[in-house]
């Protein structure tokens, strides 16, 4: 079996001492969970610095949620993979549905990040999914494909166990509507397929996550799933409670 990850993704909210008490509670609680989780935090990036002070020495990793793919130069407002790693990051989240759908992010530029990102060291998750347009029209298998093999042209074998694929439905983010655990495994097991078309066996060090209205009380049964290696949780991420019990659930 794969190790799980439960990653909290807080997207664009928590000001620097709302991150601290966050931060601060989930590391207390969190604490006899066993190891056989990996568990992520990817605050807004003016909370990186706080966020990665609290969880050093813990076994909680840091992530940021966009990168871009240039090392230095004249890129106002963007951030490179190098800076991420100098302010502590060992992930980075990469195609976000609210990238792709709100700032326009193409195939080609996540392609460009994941490839910046891995080269400059640091782990990356990324992001595929369905708007509720194109499952209705049948087109869910047919537009995560692409995603992924986008995604995964030029990877190398020895990147694989540093990539993870987060299976986000769009429809089911922020809205309370979870895809079920058969709906979520049918796609994962077809993520399966098609990574394992690439890379054959390698392909089995490739993780793939589930996000999208996750909570403590859903998370049990997505993970029983046998092709969900563990979660990307939004919302319920922003409540120490929620997030560290499907932590502990993951770990069970
Ligand atoms: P919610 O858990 O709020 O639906 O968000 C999921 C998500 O987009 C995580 O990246």
């Amino acid at each position: 079996m794969k190790k799980m990850m439960i990653a909290g993704n807080w997207k664009m909210n928590l000001l620097r001492h709302q991150a601290r008490e966050l931060t601060q509670e989930i590391i207390l609680k969190i604490g006899d969970v066993k190891e056989g989780v990996d568990v992520i935090l990817a605050p807004p990036f003016t909370a990186l610095d706080i966020v990665g002070g609290l969880i050093a020495g813990s076994r909680v990793m840091l992530a940021a949620q966009n990168v871009f793919w240039e090392d230095r130069g004249a890129f106002t407002g963007e951030i490179s993979p190098a800076m991420l790693m100098d302010a502590g990051c060992k992930w980075v989240i990469v195609g976000h549905s609210e990238r792709r759908g709100i700032l326009g992010e193409t195939d080609s530029i996540v392609r460009k990040k994941i490839n910046a990102s891995l080269d400059d060291g640091l782990n990356v998750i990324v992001c595929v999914g369905e708007t509720l347009q194109e499952r209705e029209v049948g087109k869910t298998i047919k537009i995560v494909q692409s995603q992924v093999e986008s995604a995964l042209v030029d990877l190398e074998l020895e990147d694989l166990q540093r990539l993870v694929i987060a299976y986000e439905p769009v429809w089911a983010i922020g809205t309370g509507k979870n895809a079920t655990p058969q709906e979520a495994e049918y796609v994962h097991t077809t993520i399966h397929e098609i990574t394992g078309s690439i890379f054959s066996q390698d392909s089995e060090r490739i993780r793939i996550i589930y996000g999208g209205s996750v909570n403590g009380d859903n998370i049990e049964e997505l993970l029983h799933m046998d092709n969900i290696d563990g979660a990307l949780i939004g919302g319920a991420g922003l409540d120490a409670d929620s997030f560290v019990k499907i932590v502990k659930l993951a770990g069970e």
